[in-house]
């Protein structure tokens, strides 16, 4: 997807984010869950080795992997959390947002194209980043990733809080219920193309039986970058 169609997608879905969330101050240097005995912990309490990006040599899907307090509580408290991102070819983290964390991505496998949305004057701030490259996502900023190129890239991303919380616009928008008219209203869309954007969204359906016929091929890498494509062409055609 060319840089001005994820622009023009960009202005068209931008919302005015307000973050005011944020970690609370402990009064303990670490929190000890319910039911620990504090005193036989040990260094495996603070060591998470579940942090397992996708390395497979030519991954064709974007996968985020966490370690939030969900995943490693003795972050609890601590206000940092990680991720691991990998992006095959042409895959994309669509646009969101994390409501309690700033995001600082260091890219060990570019180039990548990244973009945050000025939400008090709704701009576009992009860059194609290069491997050793960092960028910073302020705390609730809409914003997104996209690997454009033939190769995988990966980075990993540094978050404020223990937990961070995700947005995701297009999820947010398609899959949470909100009613059709509601989203014909606001996108200047007919029913269609709203019941499009929500079957494009909606999970893959079970995986044939072994004996069953293969499914034909679907073009589509994955569901977000065609609900993206079809995003942009109706937001381009509203500025025709
Ligand atoms: C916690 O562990 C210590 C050391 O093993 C032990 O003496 C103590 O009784 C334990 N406390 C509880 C509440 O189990």
């Amino acid at each position: 997807m060319a840089p001005a169609s994820l622009i023009t997608l960009l202005v068209i879905l931008s919302v005015a984010f307000v973050a005011h969330a944020s970690d609370p101050d402990i009064l303990t240097d670490f929190v000890v869950p319910p039911g620990t005995n504090a005193s036989v912990l040990d260094g495996a309490f603070f060591t998470y080795t579940g942090l397992i990006a996708d390395n497979s040599a030519n991954p064709a899907k974007f996968t985020v992997s966490k370690a939030t307090a969900a995943e490693f509580p003795a972050l609890l408290g601590q206000s940092v959390s990680y991720a691991a991102l990998v992006f095959g070819p042409g895959t994309v983290n669509p646009p969101h947002v994390h409501p309690r964390a700033s995001e600082l991505l260091y890219v060990v496998q570019g180039p990548l194209l990244v973009g945050l949305v000025d939400e008090t004057k709704n701009e576009l701030y992009a860059q194609t980043l290069q491997t050793g490259d960092m960028f910073v996502f302020p705390k609730g900023m809409v914003h997104f990733q996209f690997n454009g190129g033939e190769h995988v890239a990966r980075a990993f991303s540094a978050f404020g809080s223990a937990s961070p919380g995700t947005v995701s616009l297009p999820v947010t928008l398609f899959e949470s219920g909100i009613p059709d008219a509601v989203l014909e209203k606001s996108l200047h869309v007919d029913e269609a193309t709203v019941h499009a954007l929500e079957h494009d969204l909606a999970p893959p359906a079970p995986a044939p039986a072994p004996d069953s016929p293969p499914a034909p091929k679907n073009g589509a890498a994955s569901p977000v970058p065609a609900c993206l494509s079809l995003l942009v062409g109706f937001a381009a055609s509203l500025l025709l």
